[in-house]
């Protein structure tokens, strides 16, 4: 199956995750023996106008461990031409004739899209604006999921500050693909997830509720996603943190991620737990992108 871009989750169908999935098991044995020199011609550019540890490391290893080669600019809103006020649209023109595909995370919502349109070469989004996506991270995050359980009838609690986290936007559209999921909102009433995604979850007949007292859900679910709250938007005391006595409340063979970094609300005696997965999701990662670039570079 043939992909050209990866900018939204939406474009994934079950097959397609499927196909994913198979070659990044492969991966992982491909990591295993010190990885390959099958992309050793082809160059990888990542342009990343946001900060990342995870993300950009995570593509340019898994480039490196296909053999190919790594082009990089960190900040790129300061060390680009975007500082003499170039368009997104003419680096991506210039930048796509020096590579073979490029991974950016822009400022703007819709930022990967607009390089997708002009791009001679696949572009990857890694995170587009405050309200966009970040489609990688939700693969690796159901990948993660996947080599757990299965994702048919899987209950999911998305916790933290829902309406800017394009994580949490990019696996409730992923997850929108399998049967009798049922999700649940957890939040402080004004950073609810939008509406955007409630009413495609009300198109493809997911269960959902809001909810804002996180006590009445954590019991009930095979998955916690925990996400940041940024102090700055947190009104009064932080009641969204998984702590030691949150843990006790837990199914115990749940599952908890989170996309991170993290902040105060998930607390790091949590680590230790069997069910907190978030390091392997992290790690995970790794094999799900250099799956992701075989599938682009081999067009
Ligand atoms: N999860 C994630 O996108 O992390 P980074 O911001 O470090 O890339």
């Amino acid at each position: 199956m043939s992909l050209k871009h990866v900018v939204e989750s939406q474009q994934f169908t079950v097959p397609l995750l499927m196909e994913l999935f198979d070659r990044s098991r492969l991966m992982e044995r491909i990591v295993a023996r010190g990885g390959t020199l099958d992309y050793q011609n082809r160059i990888l550019a990542s342009l990343f106008y946001q900060p990342s540890t995870r993300t950009r490391f995570c593509f340019e290893a898994a480039m490196h461990r296909l053999g190919g080669r790594v082009l990089s600019t960190e900040h790129a809103r300061t060390f680009s031409s975007e500082i003499e006020a170039e368009q997104v649209e003419d680096s991506i023109r210039i930048i796509g004739s020096y590579c073979d595909v490029i991974v950016i995370r822009h400022h703007e919502t819709g930022g990967a899209a607009r390089a997708a349109k002009v791009s001679p070469v696949p572009i990857i989004n890694a995170g587009d604006g405050a309200g966009g996506q970040h489609p990688t991270q939700a693969l690796l995050d159901l990948y993660t999921i996947y080599r757990e359980r299965p994702l048919d009838g899987l209950s999911v609690a998305f916790i933290g500050e829902l309406d800017r986290g394009r994580t949490v936007r990019s696996l409730a559209y992923l997850l929108a693909k399998f049967e009798r999921v049922k999700v649940f909102f957890v939040s402080p009433p004004e950073l609810q997830m939008k509406p955007d995604i409630l009413q495609y979850l009300d198109r493809h007949g997911v269960s959902y509720e809001l909810e804002s007292d996180i006590n009445r859900v954590i019991g009930e679910v095979d998955v916690i996603y925990q996400t940041r709250i940024r102090a700055d938007r947190l009104k009064g005391p932080l009641r969204y943190a998984i702590d030691s006595t949150v843990l006790q409340h837990i199914r115990s063979n749940a599952m908890i991620l989170h996309p991170l970094p993290r902040t105060v609300e998930l607390d790091k005696k949590v680590d230790d737990d069997p069910r907190a997965l978030y390091f392997r999701q992290a790690a995970n990662g790794l094999y799900v992108r250099m799956a992701l670039l075989t599938m682009l570079l081999d067009g």
